[in-house]
């Protein structure tokens, strides 16, 4: 990827202007409740730079996938009360929908270094759809453009590309720029041997990431249940495991072209298998001998060895995806060694994926990576070679 220059918030005045700040608040919620209040956090350094500038702050995001209509389980509202608790302000303004009447006169009425956030942009259609309407209601709200939400800089929607081409003034968030700086080091000048670990369902979520790290790294792990297809793919037999039928010649294919690249594709050789995810009869087995009854929902003890033995020789190491069933507590025991492994590694390291990040957290492990990604999807785009849509659109 050609590396383009980005611009920085810290060039623009901010004083006096209504700044519109894109940020990713796509948080976990449980009953109404925010269960991860993590990407709220990571956006804070921004927002607390926009107001000790006295910028008057427009927040924007989305909450999940209400599919253009005003859904209140999506509501931006317990976000609002987070972040007024987090930056310590009295108030953090929420507007009754992300554009119209209501919007603007909060907008208009804002003071210096006062904040509001928009109601969840994807109440309305034109968010996802990049409409030219929707997009210059909104971005007719703010002066000055500031893109922090990393974790959906890979989605060409109205507030990520739309809005920054009707303004001028325009630049990253200190996220975007951490995120940025983070994984370009998994690109250029990467420290040798590299390895990436992917894990996770399906082989057909990852194909281009693998493709690209073929070229790049001296060693794919690959763990979770898209490693089925791969044992399948040299003829195991995995017995009622999910496998992909229809990517078993892709995963043959990858398979010769990483012998022909000289690189290490390494599966699990042994595997944690049970009748279903809650069934009481969890035994280990080889990956190519799966019981017919049986599905493997986590790598087994041999695999954790030989992983951690190919990662304590690593430099660089990237992580997306659990080894296993990581939600079910007794298939957790695969993904959490693998963070344990990574985070005792002296290597650079960067994880990524909304489920080996979590498996990081679980196990308070986060001080032991030198980046956790807030973007599952961003960052494999981003490794994938592409130029994320929402860091073109800041160019000038
Ligand atoms: C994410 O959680 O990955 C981002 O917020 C993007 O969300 P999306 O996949 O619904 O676009």
């Amino acid at each position: 990827m050609a590396e383009i220059p980005i611009p920085k918030m810290t060039d623009l005045a901010l004083g006096g202007k209504r700044v519109l700040i894109r940020v990713d608040f796509n948080v976990p919620l449980s009953d109404g409740v925010i269960s991860d209040d993590t990407r709220i956090r990571a956006a804070l350094p921004t927002i607390e730079y926009a107001i000790e500038n006295n910028a008057r702050v427009i927040l924007m995001s989305h909450l999940g996938r209400p599919k253009g209509t005003e859904n209140p389980i999506f509501s931006l509202d317990p976000v609002a009360t987070r972040l007024a608790e987090l930056l310590k302000v009295g108030e953090v303004t929420l507007t009754d929908a992300c554009v119209g009447d209501g919007a603007r006169r909060v907008a208009l009425d804002l003071r210096d270094g006062q904040v509001a956030l928009l109601e969840n942009l994807r109440f309305h259609p034109g968010e996802t759809e990049n409409d030219p309407k929707f997009t210059k209601a909104l971005a007719s709200l703010g002066e000055v453009y500031i893109n922090d939400a990393f974790g959906t800089a890979h989605r060409s929607h109205a507030s990520v590309v739309g809005v920054p081409a009707h303004l001028r003034k325009k630049a990253a968030g200190f996220l975007l720029e951490k995120e940025i700086a983070a994984l370009s080091r998994l690109m250029t000048g990467v420290e040798q041997p590299y390895v990436a670990v992917l894990g996770g369902a399906k082989v057909s979520d990852k194909i281009e990431i693998i493709k690209n790290l073929i070229n790049r790294v001296d060693c794919l792990i690959i763990g979770g249940a898209m490693a089925n297809t791969f044992a399948a793919a040299k003829g195991g037999t995995l017995g009622a495991s999910l496998v992909e039928a229809d990517k078993l010649a892709l995963a043959r294919d990858l398979l010769a072209r990483s012998e022909s690249e000289g690189v290490k594709l390494i599966i699990p050789s042994d595997v944690v298998a049970a009748t279903s995810p809650d069934a009481g009869d969890a035994e280990v087995v080889p990956i190519n001998g799966v019981p017919a009854d049986k599905m493997a929902l986590d790598i087994g003890p041999d695999t954790r060895a030989a992983f951690k033995d190919i990662l304590g020789r690593a430099k660089t190491i990237f992580w997306n995806g659990p080894m296993g069933m990581f939600e079910a507590p007794q298939f957790a025991a695969g993904t959490i060694a693998m963070a344990r492994t990574i985070s005792g590694q002296g290597a650079f390291s960067v994880v990524g994926g909304g489920d080996s990040v979590a498996a990081v957290r679980q196990a308070g492990l986060e001080k032991g990576f030198d980046h956790v990604s807030t973007g599952g999807g961003a960052s494999l785009k981003f490794l994938e070679g592409k130029v994320l849509p929402g860091i073109a659109a800041l160019q000038p």
